[in-house]
C-alpha cells in the first residue's frame, strides 16, 4: 500500500478502506508518512468528505493509536462528558460534583486552555495545590471512593490525534465535519467511558457558528459513539453570548461554587441540570429526566453536591477549606468598571472578544508555553436582552496590570453592541440529539 495512491483515491472522491485508514494512521503515528502527504490527505478529505464508515474507521484507528484506558475496575456505568468549548464554560466544575453526589461515577480527562477558551484544568489549579497529574491508578481509586476524579490528558491517549490536530491546525483543515467528529470520539472512545454526552455549543464563540452545523456535528458523533457500542447523547447548547457571568479562571470557580449553592446565573444552572439530568439517566441513576432534575435539585439543596466539590478538591491535593470560603481563591488587585457609552438594550455581546479581554488581562494563554493569571477576568454585568443607559456598568474587569486593564476595557467594549432593538436572550439549550 501507498501513502500516494490513497492521496489519489480520495482526491477522486474514492471511499476510504479499514485497512487503507489504519495503515495511513499507523504510518503517520509511527513518523514513517511525512506531514506534507498528510497535509494533502486532510486537504483531500477537506474537499471530498468521508461517508459514515470512514469517519468511524478514522475514529477507531485514532483510539486505538495508542493506550485504550480500561476503567473495568470501577463498578457501574461510567458517565464522561465533553463540551466543544467556548466562553465562560465551567461546566465540569459544577455538573460533576452534582452528578457525583448523585452516585455517578465520573472519570474525567481534561485538557488546558489556549487562546480565548480555558480549559477545567486551569480553572481547578485556582485551588491552592490541587494537581491533575495523578498516576491512572490513583485516578480509579478516587473514583471508586469519592465518584469523581479528573486527570490531565495523557500523552498516551490517542496520540494520531494529537499529530493530526496540531496539523490541521496549521494546514486550514480544522472545520471539517468528518475530521473534528473522529478528532472528538476518538479521545472519548480511548479514555474507557460507557456512556458519552457531548455538549455541542453553536453561535459566536463556538467552532459551529451555524445551528445547522452543529446539529450535523452533533449527529455525527452521536452516530459514530453508537457504531461503536457506547451509550451516546448530544446536548446542543448556546453558546453566541457567554455563559453565565464570569469569564476567567479563579472568578469562574467562584460561579461554579455560587451555583452548587444554588445561587447561580439561570442560564448556567438551566446548562447544568439538563446535563445532568441526562447523565443521571444514562448512568442509570434515575428512571426519567425529571427525577433526574430533582435528585440534582435535592443534592444541591441539602449540601452534598458543594461537600462533594471539597471532597474532590482534597483528595487531589488542594485545599479544600477554599470550597466553602470562595473570597480566598486568587483575588485580582484591581477591579474596575466598564461604562456603557449610550442608552440601548444589549443586542449582541460577542463571546470571541469578550474572550480576548480575558486573554488580555492574563487570563488565558497566548502559547502552549505561556503561564496564566488565575485572578482575572471579566464578570458580566449587561447581557443580551438588558437595557442599559449611558454610564451603567456593562461588566467588572478583574485585573493585576494597568496597561491591561486598559487595552482589555477597550477590547471588552467592542464585544458589546447596543441598539434599538430587544432581542429576547434565547434559550440556552437549543435540543438533544440521541
Ligand atoms: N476539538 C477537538 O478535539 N478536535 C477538533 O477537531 C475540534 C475541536
Amino acid at each position: 500500500m501507498r501513502m500516494y495512491d490513497l492521496i489519489m483515491k480520495k482526491r477522486n472522491g474514492g471511499h476510504l478502506t479499514e485497512e487503507e485508514i489504519d495503515f495511513m494512521i499507523r504510518g503517520y503515528t509511527a513518523g514513517e508518512i511525512p506531514d506534507y502527504q498528510m497535509s494533502a490527505m486532510m486537504m483531500a478529505i477537506y474537499f471530498v468528505g468521508m461517508d459514515e464508515k470512514e469517519t468511524l474507521h478514522l475514529t477507531m484507528s485514532m483510539a486505538r493509536s495508542g493506550e485504550l484506558l480500561d476503567l473495568s475496575a470501577l463498578s457501574g456505568i461510567k458517565v464522561d462528558k465533553h463540551s466543544t468549548g467556548g466562553v465562560g464554560d465551567k461546566t465540569s466544575l459544577a455538573l460533576g460534583p452534582m452528578a457525583a453526589a448523585c452516585g455517578i461515577k465520573i472519570a474525567k480527562m481534561s485538557g488546558r486552555g489556549l487562546g480565548h477558551t480555558g480549559g477545567t484544568i486551569d480553572k481547578l489549579e485556582s485551588f491552592e495545590g490541587f494537581s491533575t497529574e495523578i498516576s491512572t491508578r490513583q485516578f480509579i481509586q478516587n473514583v471508586n471512593t469519592i465518584g469523581i476524579a479528573i486527570m490531565g490528558q495523557t500523552k498516551e491517549l490517542a496520540p494520531a490525534d494529537k499529530l493530526l490536530y496540531a496539523l490541521r491546525d496549521v494546514t486550514a483543515t480544522v472545520d471539517n465535519m468528518s475530521l473534528i467528529a473522529s478528532s472528538i470520539m476518538s479521545k472519548k472512545l480511548a479514555a474507557g467511558a460507557d456512556a458519552i454526552l457531548l455538549d455541542v455549543k453553536t453561535g459566536s464563540g463556538a467552532f459551529m457558528k451555524k445551528q445547522e452545523n452543529a446539529f450535523a456535528l452533533a449527529e455525527e458523533m452521536v452516530q459514530i459513539g453508537k457504531n461503536a457500542g457506547r451509550n451516546t447523547i448530544a446536548v446542543v447548547s448556546d453558546m453566541d453570548q457567554p455563559l453565565g457571568e464570569a469569564v476567567g479562571n479563579a472568578l469562574e470557580v467562584k460561579e461554579a461554587i455560587a451555583t452548587l449553592k444554588g445561587a447561580g446565573p439561570a442560564d448556567f444552572t438551566e446548562l447544568c441540570l439538563t446535563l445532568g439530568s441526562l447523565m443521571l439517566v444514562m448512568g442509570g441513576k434515575a428512571a426519567d429526566e425529571e427525577e433526574g432534575r430533582e435528585m440534582l435539585h435535592k443534592a444541591v439543596s441539602d449540601g452534598s453536591a458543594l461537600a462533594k466539590l471539597a471532597e474532590f478538591v482534597k483528595a487531589q491535593g488542594g485545599n479544600d477549606e477554599m470550597v466553602y470560603h470562595p473570597d480566598r481563591l486568587p483575588r485580582a488587585n484591581m477591579i474596575e468598571p466598564l461604562f456603557s457609552a449610550e442608552d440601548g438594550y444589549v443586542e449582541e455581546l460577542i463571546c470571541d472578544e469578550v474572550g480576548n479581554a480575558s486573554l488580555i488581562l492574563g487570563g488565558g494563554r497566548e502559547t502552549k508555553e505561556s503561564t496564566i493569571d488565575l485572578s482575572v477576568g471579566i464578570l458580566l454585568k449587561k447581557k443580551v436582552g438588558d437595557y442599559v443607559r449611558r454610564g451603567d456598568v456593562l461588566a467588572l474587569l478583574h485585573a493585576n496590570d494597568r496597561k491591561k486593564l486598559e487595552t482589555a476595557r477597550d477590547r471588552l467594549l467592542q464585544a458589546y453592541r447596543i441598539g434599538k432593538h430587544q432581542r429576547a436572550e434565547g434559550p440556552v439549550i437549543l435540543g438533544v440529539v440521541r
